[in-house]
């Protein structure tokens, strides 16, 4: 789908988009077109539900003194609660609503709104960024869909009477949407095609935005001491790979120390030699959004030039069973020199995490990390699909980042750490296990990443109940969701950035 800006006029086919507040109020453009069509939109109104808020916004078909093929109204909701994440909702619900209408062409006839927190530019910038973010497909392998079963709209046209600012507006948000793409697409490819090396060859791409692209072999890792990432990886034909990206936006700060992003990037999770049951298992090709997570911050970053610099970690391996896989019992030696007893080897995003972070801390001293992963099934038992879990040795830190969740609708909880916790990971055998008791298992998980972190503030989000959706969601469709890009990319600019 195209999305494009112009100067409010009737348009004279495909769908007119107008909206309604909450209370059924009609826009200015949304009057005229009623008047146009001697009263089709209040008609419509009152023999319907609707009321102006997120349900599925009304279809007036064939509208008599129109050209176009149909009105969609669209629920605005309440304008002082117009804001950046709302308008983007809006986008998404009129992309939705139209993907499987038939209509090829739409154009959304935007107002300013009396009492929005955001004037009418930004209103359309959002509205386009929103429609983007929802129109998304994974269909690269879908080869013997007929064209009726694809989504019929190719064409959105954004109406508002400040073009220019409009644009301008939007040219950081489209840079956001494509690094919510590239993550979205290497999350929903399979294991067979996504694996170490596939997925540092896709970043390769970033270097056309000026991102730094560096990739650690095994033999590199090997001599680094990254015995704990390497164990995992050991029973796959599929080497393990470091992905480190870099993004420079700032380098004359009087603070020139990055923000460390770290990534789990496993991209097939079978358990290893504790292996996990087979029903279910093929969503374990999505273990790697976090590392998707951090590639798609680091371009949406680059994409408008972030006054910031930025690094990202990843650490890419895929966990399976074979003959020269790790075994239960394993005492493997990390980077940091701690030895970890790998109790099971389906707790293997704690182990490749612990060398990411060490690494990142060792070699770039940030002035804070911030680690994605999806690290636990116990996290989502706790938190559902509805928040990430929040894991932060800084109170600051924290509040940073649950303000960004709360703007952008990337929702997280914030979860406990204490020594009462980190007393379920002590190991008979070595420094630490891998594996705590039955309980509190996301904050066991943590607890273990803690040991791999100095004194840097930090913070590590469980976004195991995040990353992949069974169901549509407001801005992206069922299937990988692109979780953790927007809460970034809002927690840099409000906190980091000038
Ligand atoms: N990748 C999984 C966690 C996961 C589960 C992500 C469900 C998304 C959905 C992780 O590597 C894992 O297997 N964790 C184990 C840990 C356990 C062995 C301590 C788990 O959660 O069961
Ligand atoms: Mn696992
Ligand atoms: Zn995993």
């Amino acid at each position: 789908m195209k999305t494009s800006f112009t100067k409010p006029e009737t348009p004279k086919s495909g769908a007119i988009v107008v909206g309604a507040l909450e209370g059924r109020r009609l826009t200015p453009s949304a009057t005229a077109i009623d008047k146009a069509t001697g009263g089709a939109i209040s008609r419509a109104l009152s023999t319907s539900r609707f009321k102006g808020g997120s349900e599925e916004p009304l279809s007036i078909l064939s509208p008599a003194g129109l050209k176009a093929g149909r009105i969609v109204l669209v629920g605005l909701g309440k304008a002082e609660k117009l804001d950046a994440s709302a308008a983007q909702a809006v986008g998404a619900r009129i992309a939705s609503h139209l993907a499987g209408s038939g209509e090829q062409e739409a154009s959304v006839m935007v107002d300013q709104i009396a009492g929005a927190p955001i004037g009418a530019a930004a209103i359309a910038a959002n509205i386009a960024c929103g429609a983007q973010l929802r129109a998304y497909r994974f269909d690269r392998h879908r080869t013997k869909e007929k064209p009726e079963e694809k989504p019929s709209l190719k064409k959105l046209t954004v109406m508002v009477a400040d073009v220019g600012e409009a644009k301008r507006l939007y040219a950081p948000l489209d840079k956001l949407v494509d690094g919510v793409v590239f993550a979205r697409d290497l999350v929903s490819e399979p294991g067979n095609i996504i694996y170490p090396e596939t997925f540092v060859a896709e970043a390769q791409r970033l270097k056309q935005l000026g991102i730094g692209v560096e990739v650690l072999g095994v033999k590199e890792m090997k001599k680094l001491g990254m015995g704990a990432l390497l164990g995992v990886g050991q029973g796959s034909v599929q080497d393990s790979r470091l992905l480190v990206l870099r993004w420079e936006g700032a380098p004359r700060a009087k603070d020139k120390r990055p923000i460390a992003l770290v990534g789990k990037g496993v991209t097939f999770d079978t358990g290893g030699i504790s292996i996990k049951p087979a029903a279910g298992m093929e969503e374990m090709k999505w273990d790697m959004a976090g590392a998707a997570a951090v590639a798609g911050t680091m371009i949406a970053l680059a994409g408008r030039k972030a006054k910031v610099n930025v690094i990202g970690v990843s650490a890419l391996v895929e966990n399976m069973p074979s003959g020269s896989a790790q075994r239960p019992g394993d005492i493997v030696t990390s980077m940091s020199g701690q030895t970890i007893e790998v109790m099971n080897t389906d707790a293997e995003g704690r182990l490749v995490l612990a060398d990411a972070l060490w690494y990142a801390q060792d070699r770039f001293k940030p002035r804070l990390i911030v680690d994605l992963a999806t690290l636990t099934g116990a996290i989502v038992t706790a938190l559902g699909n509805v928040h990430a879990g929040l894991f932060a040795n800084d109170d600051s830190l924290a509040d940073q980042l649950l303000a960004a969740g709360r703007k952008t609708g990337e929702l997280l909880w914030r979860m406990p750490l204490a020594d009462e916790y980190d007393r379920l990971i002590k190991s008979d055998a070595a420094d630490v296990k891998n594996l705590g008791d039955r309980t509190a298992g996301s904050i066991t998980a943590a607890q273990f990443l803690q040991r791999f972190v100095k004194d840097t503030p930090w913070a590590h989000l469980d976004i195991a109940g995040m990353a992949w959706s069974s169901k549509d969601k407001p801005l992206a469709a069922k299937g990988a969701t692109g979780f953790g890009i927007r809460l970034l990319d809002r927690f840099i600019a409000d906190n980091y950035e000038g």
